[in-house]
C-alpha cells in the first residue's frame, strides 16, 4: 500500500499568500488591477489571474487615473510609490511584512550613523526596493552577492550596520557577517532572512532520504523550487520537479511504496492537490 507523504511546509509562504489574496480580491471585486512584475513565479496561478483581469503592468504609460495597481510581494523603492501617486492610481501594497522590516532597519542603520551593507542580488526586484529606501534617507551602502564582492566593494569603514535579502542563503550572511566583524570597529548586523525558505529545505532534507521517491513541485523559473529540488536530488537520486500533475510519469512509481512531496513557496494548495490525487490514482489508493 502506497504512503504519501506531504511536507507540512510546502506551498505558499505568508507573503505570497497575501500577496495572491490581495490580486484575487481586486480581480473579484473590480474586474481589473496591474501587478507591477508577476506576482509570483508560478505560470497557472498568473494565468488564473489574468483570466480574472489581473495582469502585469507593461509600463508606467499604460495607466490610467482611478486605475489599480497591486504592489507584489518584493516591495519597491519609494520613488515609485510617489510616481504611482502621481497618476493618481490606486495602489493596494503586497509588500511582505518580512520585506518592510528589512527597509525600517535600514533606515534604522542610516540614522545611527551606519555605512550599509545589503547581503543580496544585485538586480533582484526586492534589492531595488531596498536601495531606493536607502537612497530616501539619504544613506550610504552597498549590495554583495558572494565574497568577491565584499572584499571588493565594501570600503573601510569603522562603523558598518548588515542587513539580508530575506531569502539569502545563511551560509553566506555567517560568512559575510564573520569576514565584516574581523574588518570592522564597530559591526551592527540585523538578520533580515526570513525562515519561509528555510522550514521548507530543512523539511525536505528529512523527507527525501526516507522515501524512494521525491516530486518537487513548483515553477520551472522559482528559484526557492529549484533549491528544493537540488537539496533532494542530493539526497534521493529518485527527485522529480514537475510544474502540474500532468507531467506525472507511471513509471517514476513502479515498485515504489513510499512517496514524497513538497513545493515552493509560490505553489498554490490546489496544485499539490492534484498532484497527490493524480499520484494516488496511479499508485491505486483511494482518495478520501
Ligand atoms: Fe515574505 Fe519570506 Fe515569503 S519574505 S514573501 S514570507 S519568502
Amino acid at each position: 500500500m502506497a504512503n504519501i507523504i506531504v511536507a507540512q511546509t510546502a506551498g505558499f509562504c505568508f507573503g505570497v499568500r497575501i500577496a495572491v489574496d490581495m490580486a484575487k480580491q481586486a480581480g473579484e471585486k473590480l474586474g481589473h488591477a496591474y501587478t507591477n512584475g508577476p506576482i509570483i513565479h508560478n505560470k497557472q496561478v498568473v494565468n488564473y489571474l489574468k483570466s480574472i483581469g489581473v495582469e502585469e503592468m507593461q509600463g508606467y504609460s499604460q495607466l490610467k487615473p482611478g486605475d489599480t495597481v497591486i504592489i507584489r510581494s518584493h516591495g519597491v523603492p519609494p520613488k515609485t510609490e510617489r510616481m504611482l501617486k502621481e497618476l493618481h492610481v490606486n495602489v493596494l501594497d503586497a509588500t511582505c511584512p518580512f520585506v518592510k522590516k528589512v527597509h525600517d532597519k535600514v533606515k534604522q542603520l542610516v540614522e545611527e550613523g551606519y555605512f550599509v551593507v545589503i547581503i543580496g542580488e544585485e538586480g533582484h526586484p526586492e534589492v531595488i526596493g531596498t536601495l531606493g529606501h536607502l537612497e530616501e534617507v539619504d544613506g550610504k551602502g552597498v549590495v554583495v552577492e558572494n565574497f568577491e564582492d565584499l572584499v571588493k566593494k565594501v570600503p573601510k569603514r569603522n562603523r558598518i550596520g548588515v542587513v539580508a535579502q530575506t531569502t539569502q542563503s545563511e551560509d553566506f550572511f555567517r560568512e559575510a557577517v564573520g569576514y565584516l566583524a574581523e574588518n570592522t570597529e564597530e559591526l551592527k548586523v540585523f538578520n533580515t532572512i526570513c525562515d519561509a525558505t528555510s522550514v521548507r529545505q530543512e523539511e525536505v532534507k528529512k523527507i527525501a532520504p526516507e522515501v524512494d521517491v521525491m516530486i518537487i513541485i513548483g515553477g520551472k523559473h522559482s528559484g526557492n523550487t529549484q533549491r528544493l529540488y537540488q537539496i533532494s536530488k542530493a539526497l534521493n537520486p529518485n527527485t522529480y520537479h514537475i510544474e502540474t500533475a500532468d507531467e506525472l510519469q507511471e513509471q517514476w512509481f513502479e515498485n515504489k511504496e513510499n512517496i514524497g512531496v513538497s513545493a515552493g513557496a509560490s505553489t498554490p494548495d490546489w496544485i499539490i492537490q492534484e498532484v497527490v490525487n493524480k499520484i494516488k490514482e496511479i499508485k491505486g489508493v483511494s482518495h478520501e
